[in-house]
């Protein structure tokens, strides 16, 4: 595997998730595979798990690490193609991702989308121009429309965690105060349309995904209905496609409890992290016996040794 952007660049998602449960029973077996190589994650955006499990996971394997957030540590970077930098930035990517391909044999990059001009985030621009100049493997830590380490993540959590060979999992939109990217839903999206489950799509009219990542999904503005017999609920919030970027008013009673966790069947209930409590979930339902997403941010780590794994095999 050399490039690591969405399930696309995976020939097979259930070979992947057993390899990272397979990795999870014996971390340190393949450290041969890792000595002497460098992985380079660079963070134009915050993160707590993507940052600490993908380090995990490169020291399981026998790699160096270094990290650079870009956006406090580096230049102000240039990222329009043709520009007069007679500005504020410093340095184009182009030169910035090529150096840094000098430095490390694989490259994680986060990028989030401005949520401004939807035509810019979609066509994936920034992570692009990475992916372009710098030469190594390229891994994404989120861009601006995907998350696939946290989805594969979520796939491998649920194949752990399932008790019926297809159970009923739920992507159901939670309110937030602050316009999210569509990122994480869209990718665990495209993931849970190839896995071998029954899925549902559960938001509020307005908060339609864009449909290249909805495929096969059952999609519904009724959360009652489709909590009814879940096996998982993923919560999440996300703001809207079209008008983009937008937080629609209302909704607040979309929120998952222990009310309406009585619709489902005892439903694992999972969320990417970092989630607001009492906005997005209760207290209840993160406190209580259903929640596994602390367990579902530790299988962070096996994911993305999967994921290095496989790249390692290719250099
Ligand atoms: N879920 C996730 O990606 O968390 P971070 O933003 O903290 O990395």
């Amino acid at each position: 595997m050399k490039l690591f952007t969405s399930v696309h660049d995976v020939s097979d998602i259930n070979a992947l998730a057993a390899e990272a449960l397979q990795l999870k029973q014996n971390p340190f077996a393949h450290q041969h595979l890792g000595k002497s190589k460098t992985l380079g994650l660079v963070f134009l955006n915050p993160s707590l798990r993507t940052r600490m499990s993908t380090q995990k996971a490169a020291l399981n394997l026998g790699m160096n690490v270094m990290v650079l957030n870009i956006d406090k540590e580096g230049w102000a970077l240039e990222l329009q193609d043709g520009a007069i930098m007679n500005g504020g930035t410093v340095e184009h990517v182009r030169e910035a991702a090529a150096v840094m391909g000098q430095y490390v044999d694989i490259i994680g990059v986060r990028s989030f989308p401005g949520l401004k001009d939807r035509e810019e985030d979609y066509s994936e621009a920034i992570f692009n121009k990475f992916v372009q100049y710098c030469g190594v493997p390229v891994v994404s830590l989120e861009s601006a429309t995907r998350h696939p380490l946290q989805s594969l993540a979520d796939l491998v959590t649920i194949q752990e965690l399932k008790k019926t060979a297809r159970p009923k999992v739920v992507l159901a939109w939670a309110p937030h105060i602050k316009a999210l990217p569509q990122a994480v839903p869209n990718s665990f999206a495209e993931w849970m349309c190839k896995a071998d489950i029954d899925f549902t799509i559960a938001h509020p009219a307005g908060y339609e995904l864009n449909t290249d990542f909805t495929d096969g999904a059952t999609i519904t503005n009724d959360l009652n209905e489709a909590l009814s017999g879940a096996d998982f609920i993923y919560v999440k919030n996300w703001s809207a496609y079209e008008p983009y970027g937008k937080v629609l008013p209302g909704n607040e009673d979309w929120m998952l409890n222990n009310e309406k966790l009585k619709l489902s069947n005892n439903a694992k209930v999972m969320h990417c992290l970092p989630v607001r409590r009492n906005l997005e979930l209760s207290d209840e339902i993160l406190d209580g016996p259903n929640s596994v997403v602390v367990h579902e941010a530790g299988n962070r780590v096996w994911a993305a040794q999967a994921v290095l794994k496989q790249m390692l095999e290719t250099l």
